[in-house]
């Protein structure tokens, strides 16, 4: 409605601010979108599996569509993403035979994949997650185990990220992840994205994708993770917030709203990290959440499928929560 004020707008000096959509969002509450975000990421329709579904096959309908919307509402677009071990299909690492795919061979098939995708967007897609989740969080090991490294080696970030440069130079270009506050996993991406700027790869920023809950992590971690990923000199985008009402490790499923308590914590600590956000506006040029409303939310099935969660500003009717008035707080430095 015509009172509320335009989220992006209350932040239009700071950062861009984001929301990560599908087709059918933007279908059935495209003005809503286009009101509050000036930026969109598609959640799942540009990974792999989706845009490429065959190597002879190319899916870009549910991107263009995205893209379109985009450009119509004078939106930018983040694209997500190009080299993930997750939803990239099993042919990728497979040879003609049915056995592992030759470094050679994967290393034409990421050529191939890049140049045809970013090439596609050229222009219209002004940052790219060019490689998402490649560190191990569970182990000492630094690189994630995955096709990507086993059969091309540790070089597989260096060459996805010159290849994406080659097809499109004005792109900014991300290194993703999450766990990104952990203290441990900081220090290896913080490591690994300094390894590659050292050996002249072309990466603009570290993604943090923020994945929090209202309890954690702490304000501390929180900044202490931007200023060490900003010591690199690189932007900073983050990519995917959310605020889940659970604790990770919660798994009850009786409710049906979220309780005034887990509201008032929510409300708090959108109000004290969008307060953080803007002390670090020099080097935090784009927050986006992983969704637009509590409508929907990739949480509504994880780590429970089935259970209900409210990570949003935006209640289940898009109308705002008190959590909006605190970011439009936040902005205004009061
Ligand atoms: O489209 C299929 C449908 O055909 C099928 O019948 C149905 C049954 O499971 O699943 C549908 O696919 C689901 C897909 O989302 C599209 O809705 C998958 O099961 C489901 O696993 C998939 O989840 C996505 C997840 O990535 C998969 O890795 C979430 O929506 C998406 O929010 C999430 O996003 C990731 C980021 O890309 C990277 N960072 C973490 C973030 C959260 O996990």
């Amino acid at each position: 409605s015509k009172e509320i004020p335009s989220l992006h707008y209350a932040f239009r000096d700071n950062f861009k601010i984001g929301a990560a959509v599908h087709t059918g969002l933007i279908r059935t509450e495209g003005d809503f979108i286009a009101r509050h975000y000036n930026s969109i990421t598609a959640e799942n329709q540009m990974k792999f599996e989706e845009i490429h579904p065959e190597e002879e096959r190319y899916s870009f309908e549910a991107g263009d569509e995205i893209v379109d919307f985009a450009v119509r509402n004078g939106m930018s677009v983040r694209g997500h993403t190009l080299v993930w071990h997750n939803q990239t299909s099993d042919w990728v690492f497979q040879d003609p035979a049915g056995g592992t795919a030759s470094r050679e061979l994967l290393l034409s098939r990421l050529k191939s994949h890049i140049d045809t995708v970013v090439g596609r967007y050229k222009g219209q897609i002004s940052a790219w997650d060019v490689v998402n989740e490649a560190i191990e969080d569970k182990t000492d090991l630094t690189m994630r185990d995955t096709k990507w490294l086993q059969i091309l080696g540790e070089d597989y970030l260096l060459e996805a990220f010159r290849l994406a440069h080659a097809a499109d130079p004005q792109a900014l270009l991300f290194y993703n992840d999450y766990n990104e506050t952990d203290p441990v996993k900081r220090e290896k991406i913080y490591e690994l994205v300094k390894g590659l700027l050292e050996k002249g790869a072309p990466i603009h920023g570290i993604g943090m994708q923020g994945h929090w809950n209202i309890h954690g992590p702490s304000i501390e971690d929180i900044r202490m993770a931007i200023e060490r990923y900003a010591s690199l000199n690189v932007q900073l985008h983050i990519t995917e917030l959310d605020l889940s009402v659970f604790r990770h490790e919660d798994r009850r499923t009786d409710l049906i709203e979220p309780t005034a308590e887990m509201m008032e914590l929510q409300e708090q600590r959108y109000e004290e990290i969008f307060r953080l956000f803007l002390e670090y506006q020099a080097s935090i040029t784009s927050v986006t959440f992983w969704g637009t409303s509590d409508h929907y939310t990739w949480l509504d099935n994880f780590p429970v499928r089935g259970r209900k969660n409210w990570p949003f500003v935006f209640d289940q009717q898009r109308q705002p929560k008190e959590s909006f008035s605190r970011l439009l707080n936040a902005a205004k430095g009061s």
